[in-house]
């Protein structure tokens, strides 16, 4: 039994779940219209980077890629580069992956990586995870180096509830209380700070980041483009929304869910109940029976987007048959993502690229991506 399973879901889960209405009171009427230029203006993703990437909080991974003191891993966000460490004192930290030598990245791997310090692949400048510089080769080549300056350059930095967050500009205050508090509650309640990787995949799209978060929010495709793959788990009716911060909780019923399966841990409803976050501005986790699904999109251009999908098991997978259920479970998500979703936002970048639709038409059943871009239009001061 892992240690998760004891945690009780948060007063706020509870009540998302008990407000989930039976199939005949659902009304879906609504429709609402997105302009197609938010999607594919090079100055508008422009000032996306500006008023929102190196402002607010990015998401920039997971506790379970540094599950030991000792551990760092790199990650690129935009056009930074960014590696993170787990030192002694048991703190995440994240940096420029730039040596302060010659400007070299420190890191290259694409997994994690373990080790006491880090050593630049150029000339051997050594640093320790806390980010000092420690080892200079024939420092007698540089005569009056301080080491004390000539440490990596830290980036605000915020681990809570499982995930790890940080600021894109060094010195830079940025305010972490949206990624905290009460989102860290509800994601402690389901785990997220002890998951496991069973398995991850990188995706290079060509596609605005925008609308592979869009394939997130959108219930309404469910039934529909995975009609051969994720449908049959699914039923057609509106999931309930609420807002976490600006992080938005989806609540649905899995298609076989009775009222006898009911419970308040998250290990009792996983089953029968589907939990949703799009995480702001740019991730994604969703709760299935065995897994979790959790996706960072990192954005690069105004049409070039990489998706870091990673499915994640509540304990260590030593169990043959859970195992071979994961593996299964893999192969459906990686065609469901790679082959249906993820395809589709290439396939709507590039209609909308051709200039042939003006604006984009949302109905009842993608009230999400409605309540997203206004959270966005928001805090780019756009409304
Ligand atoms: S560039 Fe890193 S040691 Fe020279
Ligand atoms: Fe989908």
């Amino acid at each position: 039994m892992s240690a998760v399973s004891g945690r009780r879901l948060t007063p706020s889960q509870i009540a998302s779940l008990e407000a989930i209405p039976d199939k005949e009171d659902l009304s879906i009427e609504h429709c609402a219209k997105i302009p197609a230029a938010k999607y594919i203006d090079p100055a508008r993703f422009e000032l996306e980077k500006e008023r929102l990437f190196k402002k607010a909080p990015m998401l920039i991974g997971a506790s379970f890629q540094l599950p030991r003191i000792g551990m760092y891993f790199q990650v690129k966000i935009l056009d930074t580069p960014i590696l993170v460490t787990r030192a002694k004192d048991g703190k995440a930290r994240a940096f420029f992956n730039v040596c302060r030598h010659r400007g070299t990245q420190l890191c290259a791997a694409n997994q994690s990586m373990e080790g006491s310090r880090i050593s630049c692949p150029y000339h051997a400048w050594t640093y320790s995870l806390e980010g000092g510089l420690i080892g200079v080769p024939r420092e007698d080549a540089f005569p009056a180096l301080d080491k004390t300056k000539y440490g990596l350059i830290e980036l605000p930095c915020y681990e809570g509830g499982g995930l790890i967050w940080a600021g894109l500009v060094p010195g830079a205050k940025v305010d972490f209380s949206d990624v905290s508090g009460e989102l860290v509650d509800e994601l402690h309640a389901m785990g997220m700070d002890e998951m496991h990787v069973y398995n991850s995949k990188t995706y290079p799209l060509k596609a605005n980041w925008k609308l592979v978060m869009d394939t997130m929010l959108d219930k309404y495709h469910v039934l529909r483009l995975h009609r051969n793959t994720l449908a049959k788990y699914f039923d057609d009716t509106p999931e309930i929304t609420d807002l976490i911060g600006p992080h938005i909780r989806s609540t649905s019923r899995r298609a076989n869910r009775g009222p006898e399966a009911l419970d308040y841990s998250f290990e009792g409803v996983r089953s029968t109940t589907v939990f949703g976050y799009a995480l702001f501005p740019a991730g994604m986790i969703v709760a299935s029976p065995l897994y979790v699904s959790f996706l960072i999109l990192r954005p690069i251009s105004v049409d070039r987007t990489d998706a870091d999908y990673y499915m994640l098991s509540s304990g260590p997978v030593t169990d043959e048959k859970l195992q071979g259920k994961l593996k299964r479970s893999f192969e459906l998500m990686d065609i469901a993502f790679g082959q249906e979703d993820f395809w589709a936002a290439e396939q709507c970048h590039i209609g909308l690229a051709s200039g042939a639709v003006s604006e984009l038409l949302v109905g009842g059943l993608e009230k999400r991506m409605e309540v997203y871009h206004d959270l966005l239009e928001k805090r780019l001061g756009l409304t």
